[in-house]
């Protein structure tokens, strides 16, 4: 049985649908993780889940029991909100004491459970600090201290590193999947940052507009995007336009396609293309079938383990790729023309339209 089921929310502001028809399995001990543009209804579902607000329509199941009636307080989740949220009036040990007070546990309970929970957050001497004597990455350790100190069975964690800044994400990020995997629990991330979310997750659940564009480990949500949106908004792509001329052939940036592709399925209006920059090569043969592309550089970024290039292509526009540095190509200049070449097999089609399927 998955450990929380959302079964067809719906949440509604006034005439502005928020979450249309969401449906969801997340399994006990996962990091999973929501991901999606801003105003997509990422803060709408968590707080459903924790219970600041009702859905309109559908169930939030927790071991197969509904939670849908109970107050936040009664529903054994914990929350860590992006903006900290610590009470600036009270010590860092007052600030994770807090929930543990309002549940009247006994002092000596209380004291040992805060001074684990600050132990396990790397926070132990920081006890009798005030909060504004705290960086950010240590306010919200306090918040994580502060969720996990009522050992809640899942913990939803909204945006929490994006006041931080870059070096000190990345630290609390790895020390958060750390801690989540340690204690196994069942964690519901969200973020609109894709790279956070392919590093953390188990499950990634990517959404637009309020509905689930797909789930899916890291991995497939990358390598196999279920639609147009999600090949744009996770990772980056070049997309390519798919012309059907006179000779009955499809073309792409005025290159024959070569004939092993499902060429029947491309000639429907509106068909596109995509491949990742990565994917690309850059003045080098390729092994089987697929296209070749010249143009000329218009910018080459070095940034010690990887190359980017952005190529124009006379008649298309530009073009990304990304490369291994190496002596042949560290030193290509502005102008300098090259051959880019693309294997078939590294090509993904997708239906017309924002959210056009891909066509497997
Ligand atoms: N209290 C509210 N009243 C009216 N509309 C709201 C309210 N809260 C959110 N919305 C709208 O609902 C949509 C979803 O908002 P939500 O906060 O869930 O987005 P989000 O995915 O968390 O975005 P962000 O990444 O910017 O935090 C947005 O269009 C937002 O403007
Ligand atoms: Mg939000």
């Amino acid at each position: 049985m998955p450990h929380v089921q959302l079964a067809g929310l719906k949440k509604a502001y006034g005439s502005h649908v928020a979450l249309q028809d969401i449906s969801l399995d997340i399994e006990r001990g996962h990091f999973f993780t929501l991901l999606g543009p801003s105003g997509c209804g990422k803060t709408t579902l968590l707080r459903a889940i924790a219970g600041f607000h009702r859905q309109d329509q559908g169930d939030i199941l927790l071991e197969g029991q509904s939670i849908s009636h109970l107050n936040a307080n009664e529903r054994d989740v914990g929350m860590v909100f992006q903006d900290y949220a610590v009470f600036p009036h009270l010590s860092v040990f007052d600030n994770v004491a807090f929930g543990l007070v309002q549940k009247k546990l006994s002092r000596s309970e209380i004291q040992q459970r805060v001074s684990d929970i600050l132990a396990t957050v790397q926070l132990e001497s920081y006890a009798q600090r005030m909060p504004h004597q705290l960086s950010g990455g240590q306010q919200q350790r306090v918040g994580l201290a502060r969720a996990l100190v009522i050992r809640p069975k899942v913990l939803l964690m909204d945006e929490p590193l994006s006041n931080l800044d870059a070096k000190l994400r990345v630290d609390l990020r790895r020390d958060i999947r750390a801690l989540q995997q340690r204690l196994g629990i069942t964690t519901l991330y969200v973020t609109h940052d894709q790279e956070e979310a392919l590093s953390l997750s188990d499950q990634i659940c990517v959404m637009h507009n309020g509905v689930v564009q797909q789930v899916g480990s890291p991995w497939d949500i990358y390598q196999a995007p279920a639609n147009r949106f999600v090949a744009t908004f996770v990772g980056s792509n070049n997309f390519f336009d798919i012309d059907r001329r006179a000779d009955g052939q499809s073309y792409l940036l005025g290159q024959a396609i070569d004939g092993h592709l499902p060429d029947d399925r491309l000639m429907r209006p509106g068909i596109g293309a995509s491949v990742r920059p990565e994917k690309i090569k850059v003045n080098a043969s390729l092994q089987g079938p697929g296209i070749q592309i010249a143009g000329r550089i218009r910018q080459s970024m070095f940034s010690g383990r990887e190359l980017q290039l952005t190529v124009e292509v006379e008649g298309y526009g530009v073009v990304d790729a990304l490369v291994s540095p190496s002596v042949d190509n560290v030193n290509l200049h502005l102008n300098d023309a090259v051959q880019l070449s693309i294997a078939s097999a590294d090509l993904q089609y997708f239906e017309p339209g924002e959210t056009g399927a891909r066509i497997p």
